[in-house]
């Protein structure tokens, strides 16, 4: 019989609000044991969502029930739709009801929907009680579960309203990803992509030659993946957890991605880290088209996007985009803008990210308005 290997741990470096990310198998079934350190009593709410509910809140339960934490459930729908205010003000109404008290914790347990509405009705009610994260999809392992970014979606744009609140502790299961639709899979992994495309050029190399095993199932892969993504993002964290300046790289790809979501309506047609894939090679090209960056290293960024299954250029996205102008003003509603100018993460090269507000109108209009092969 093979060992499970062991559980890795990456810490958030924040004085007092510090925490831990585990990173193995077998967490949501030890989650009451992890968890029980840190409850004044003995109970918890857990917030998921129907389709995780109906895989994994079981073994959460029942680790919960073997170390006497008495729990309730709140059980949401699946998708991006579900970060949206009628769902908060049901999440906040019911942590309320149910009597969930200051010292209390509230469990996320799902993606990084459930991630980040919990996180943000966790800050609001009673003016904050505490959370953990037991995130289930790549992404919401590699980057939402971590950091304290919380909120929800308007009709103005995405994540418009919310707070930096962090959580106690991340519980990052990656037997989880079994149950994972590849699909989800690959919009978590550009993500990954993103860490070596803003500092870690030999991290992106690694992928190259690792995207088929993390692809195919290899946990020592996917588990050396993860761990790389939350280290990365701990650090840069650590040093500027409110994104006063370097927390902003972390959104490369973003403020096109996000344009991209509200565009499709925050539908399947492009999920959010499909957008943020496409975003990266916009990024890319913006890059090259202004003389930044090398166009070998754009179009490696292109391939390996590709060879993932994400879609990396405007004309993947299914269905009809706004043109130019309509792109350029959804992405006037970034939370980045400032005195009414964008602002960019651009490359001089894989691992060699920088954020500038210096970006030609025309340069932009133009690249957006092409369709087809961005190079
Ligand atoms: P998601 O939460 O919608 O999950 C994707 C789908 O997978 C859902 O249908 C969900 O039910 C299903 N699912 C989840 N875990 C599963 C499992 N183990 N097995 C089978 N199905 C499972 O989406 P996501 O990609 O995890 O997160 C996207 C959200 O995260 C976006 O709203 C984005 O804005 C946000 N985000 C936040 C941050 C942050 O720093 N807070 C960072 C990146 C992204
Ligand atoms: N996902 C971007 C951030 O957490 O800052």
């Amino acid at each position: 019989m093979s060992t499970l290997p062991a559980v890795r741990t990456v810490r958030v470096e924040l004085e007092d609000r510090g925490y831990d990310i585990l990173v193995g198998p077998g967490l949501i079934a030890s989650a009451g044991a992890h968890l029980k350190p840190l409850l004044r009593r003995a109970r918890v709410a857990i917030v998921t969502d129907e389709t995780v509910a109906g895989i994994h809140l079981p073994a959460l339960e029942a680790s919960l029930d073997a170390q006497g934490i008495r729990h309730d459930v709140i059980i949401l729908p699946a998708g991006e739709t579900t970060k949206r205010f009628a769902e908060l003000q049901r999440v906040a109404e019911w942590l309320l009801e149910i009597g969930i008290e200051r010292g209390d914790l509230v469990i996320a347990l799902g993606g990084g929907v459930i991630g980040d509405l919990t996180g943000f009705a966790a800050s609001i009610v009673r003016r904050g009680v505490d959370f953990a994260q037991i995130p289930t999809t790549l992404l919401s392992q590699v980057d939402s579960s971590v950091g304290g970014k919380t909120g929800i979606n308007t009709a103005q744009g995405k994540n418009l309203i919310g707070a930096f609140y962090q959580p106690r502790l991340v519980l990052a299961d990656t037997g989880a990803l079994e149950t994972l639709p590849m699909r989800e899979l690959m919009a978590g992994y550009a993500e990954v992509v993103k860490y070596g495309l803003i500092n870690d050029r030999p991290f992106f190399d690694w992928l190259e030659a690792n995207l088929d095993a993390i692809k195919e199932g290899d946990v020592a892969a996917r588990t050396h993946a993860i761990v790389k993504s939350c280290e990365a993002k701990a650090h840069i964290v650590a040093m500027d957890e409110r994104e006063s300046n370097v927390r902003a790289l972390l959104n490369l790809g973003h403020t096109f991605g996000h344009a991209l979501e509200a565009a499709t309506g925050f539908s399947q047609r492009l999920v959010h880290g499909e957008g943020v894939a496409v975003g990266m090679a916009l990024a890319f090209d913006l890059s090259v088209k202004l003389g930044l960056c090398p166009g070998q290293d754009a179009l490696r960024v292109h391939r390996h996007l590709e060879r993932a299954g994400l879609p990396n250029r405007l004309a993947d996205v299914a269905g009809p985009l706004p043109d130019a102008d309509g792109l350029i003003a959804l992405m006037g509603q970034d939370k980045k803008v400032v005195d009414g100018k964008l602002t960019f993460i651009l490359a001089r090269g894989i691992g060699e990210a920088f954020i500038t507000r210096d970006v030609e109108p025309d340069a932009l209009r133009e690249l957006l308005s092409q369709r087809e092969a961005a190079l």
